[in-house]
């Protein structure tokens, strides 16, 4: 099987590994022509990993679309728009989208999946596929056991990317039917890490972290079903799987991002710091957005949001969500 790879990350390029392992082969895009570079000397552009035979990589987007008819997007979301206008044109034939990035568009509150149906010509589109769950790059480019969640509308197409990405090495992964559940879930956790690693600047105990996980699945769960999804989705991999590896540590970008706020960095510092990909920032954007369109309480992502536009200070931030109304756990 050809798969073509579009972002060249840290992401695209370790799923470009396993996809090589599996005995597929791969074409990886990305408008950087330092990463294309590194990967085709062998080097993933952002770990000290020598990468496989066959990872190979292009700045050419006609040489990628003509490669294959499978499409892994593994570009920041805030680029998936963009890069599918510029696909689109070139595609000449029915091709399978996957999805592999994390989040939510802020203005239109759109999901990949509906980005893609937007964006790609309908008689184009084969299918979609959201491929997500708790996994860092770090650890899946050194074959660290991993399990995801592969989820379409088309439940034999979501088999049919299970079947290509599992191996029994390192990674399983499962199949769902719920698209917008594991869309969703996804997306909102790194809001929700963004917190947690707020709380840790903040010199917040576990204590601290335990609750802003068990307090983060329930704004995740309201995010789900207004958006459509099962709300027993957000209690899998996707949901509370990928809080809990996004939320609980330093290999998170979004929490290490948090994490700066909490010690006094302003977002323009930790921009300026970190030039890969930080969902969390976007998505506390699109999800306050989502709280005012239903009338709904996120009470901690609203707060960040607060904090991340300079309304609140953090210190203040952690004081309003003591003084909300008390209030029972009964679910
Ligand atoms: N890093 C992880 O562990 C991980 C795991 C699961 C999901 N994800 C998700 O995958 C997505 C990508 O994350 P990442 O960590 O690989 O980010 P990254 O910043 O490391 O890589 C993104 C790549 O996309 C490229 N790019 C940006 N705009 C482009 C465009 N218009 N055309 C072509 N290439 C473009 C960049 O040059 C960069 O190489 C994010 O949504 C992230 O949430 C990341």
């Amino acid at each position: 099987m050809k798969i073509s790879i579009i972002g060249g990350g840290a992401w695209g390029t370790t799923l470009g590994q396993t996809l090589i392992d599996n005995g597929h082969q791969v074409l990886i895009y990305d408008l950087n022509p330092n990463a294309v570079q590194k990967i085709n000397q062998h080097f993933h552009p952002f770990f000290d990993t020598i990468l496989p035979d066959g990872v190979v990589a292009t700045t050419s987007l006609q040489e990628v679309i003509d490669f294959s008819n499978y499409f892994l997007l593994s570009v920041p979301t805030k680029a998936v728009r963009s890069v599918l206008k510029e696909i689109n044109p070139l595609l000449k034939r029915k091709a399978v989208f996957i999805n592999v990035s994390k989040g939510i568009e802020p203005d239109s509150l759109k999901r990949v999946s509906e980005i893609v149906e937007e964006e790609i010509e309908a008689a184009h589109l084969k299918g979609f596929v959201v491929l997500t769950g708790p996994s860092h790059a770090e650890e899946m480019i050194l074959r660290k056991l991993t399990l995801l969640v592969s989820s379409s509308k088309d439940l034999e197409l979501a088999q049919e990317i299970q079947t290509i990405f599992s191996n029994d090495q390192y990674l399983r992964v499962y199949t769902s039917g719920d698209l917008i559940g594991c869309e969703v879930g996804g997306a909102v956790k790194n809001a929700i890490a963004v917190i947690s690693g707020a709380c840790t600047g903040l010199g917040l105990g576990e204590n601290a972290r335990a609750a802003v996980i068990a307090r983060g699945i329930v704004e995740i769960v309201k995010v789900v079903e207004i958006m459509g999804g099962k709300k027993e989705t957000a209690f899998g991999l996707t949901g509370i799987g990928d809080l809990i590896v996004t939320a609980s540590s330093e290999n998170s970008r979004n929490f290490m991002a948090g994490k700066k706020l909490g010690l006094g960095f302003s977002v323009e510092q930790i921009y300026a710091e970190q030039k890969q990909t930080i969902e969390g920032f976007r998505t506390i954007e699109a999800m306050h957005h989502l709280s005012e369109v239903y009338h709904t309480e996120l009470p901690m992502i609203n707060a960040a949001y607060d904090i991340l536009t300079g309304k609140l200070d953090i210190k203040d931030g952690v004081t309003r969500l003591l003084s909300r109304d008390l209030k029972s756990e009964d679910f």
